[in-house]
């Protein structure tokens, strides 16, 4: 049994005439690292609070078809059991900060004080997370004074410290640096290796490349594609539904389309330069 499945649900938020969802069927399986990809409004975030069981209960609006979670219905969770087991980070880190406390240290601890987490264990896991982070030299800081990739980085501490099973994380990435996105995406790979499950949307295809199992390709709220990696984003065609093509991607299609073989078809960066070295050097010999 899949962790969460969709089955042929279609999706239309209150205010809208067209639905943002169409007849989307998907299965997540626990313990793998998903992206979705797409162009702006392609249906990332709707996808994503849908998968965190929003729509419909929070976002209200009418939804045809089905979301099971863990064998049943997510429409009978209520918002605090599925609170425990999914965590949620915005896309826009503004709207995750508490609002209510002062430092950042205050503001990670936030969620454990609600479930009535000892004092020491608070501690000891909020200096943790800040480490994992990269965020302890903030520790004192006001959270509405930190620069949006911070905030960023705040949001994720404040919800992995929850240590929920599954993450659904919206464009953690879209304010930082090439430096503390890679840091992130590192520190997505940790959690991986403790077993939960991703779902992830972003755009930076270079790195989903080196990080994510599958990929779930969004067109105009309609499922294009999902699976691996690999075979999904080398293809081109990609282009003309708004997602870039990850270089390494581009190069495998210039290369095939010159009757050079890859045996190898990982588009990872390391796979491919080996790939290559392979063909150039039987061509030396
Ligand atoms: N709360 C809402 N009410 C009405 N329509 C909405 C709402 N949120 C999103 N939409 C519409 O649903 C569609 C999908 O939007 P969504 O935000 O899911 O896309 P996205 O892929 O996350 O875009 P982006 O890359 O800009 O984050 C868009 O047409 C958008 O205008
Ligand atoms: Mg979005």
């Amino acid at each position: 049994m899949s962790l969460i499945e969709i089955n042929d649900a279609t999706y239309t938020y209150p205010t809208a005439n067209r639905p943002s969802i169409k007849n989307l069927s998907l299965k997540i399986e626990e313990g793998k690292f998903y992206t979705i990809v797409g162009k702006n409004g392609s249906g990332k975030s709707t996808l994503c609070n849908m998968i965190r069981g929003f729509i419909p209960n929070f976002y209200k609006g009418k939804l045809k078809g089905e979301i099971i979670f863990d064998g049943k219905n997510i429409e009978e969770y209520s918002t605090g059991e599925l609170a425990l087991k999914i965590g949620y980070i915005f896309q826009n880190p503004f709207n995750q900060i508490t609002g209510i406390k002062d430092t950042v240290f205050e503001e990670v601890a936030y969620g454990l004080e609600n479930f009535g987490v000892e004092k020491k264990e608070i501690i000891r896991r909020v200096n943790d997370v800040m480490e994992l982070t990269d965020i302890t030299h903030l520790r004192n800081a006001n959270p509405f004074g930190l620069s949006g990739g911070q905030q960023q980085k705040v949001a994720l501490a404040s919800i992995i410290i929850l240590n929920p099973d599954v993450l659904v994380i919206d464009e953690p990435t879209s304010q930082l640096d090439p430096h503390g996105t890679e840091q992130v995406f590192k520190i997505i790979k940790k959690l991986k290796e403790e077993k939960k499950t991703i779902i992830l949307a972003e755009h930076k295809m270079d790195l989903i490349i080196e990080y994510t199992d599958e990929v779930i390709i969004l067109d105009d709220g309609k499922l294009l594609n999902s699976g691996d990696v690999n075979s999904l984003l080398s293809n081109i065609d990609l282009h003309n539904h708004g997602c870039l093509i990850p270089q390494t991607g581009i190069l495998m299609a210039a290369l095939e389309k010159n009757g050079i073989n890859i045996e190898n078809k990982s588009i990872k960066f390391n796979d491919m330069l080996n790939s290559i070295s392979k063909v150039l050097k039987k061509e030396e010999n």
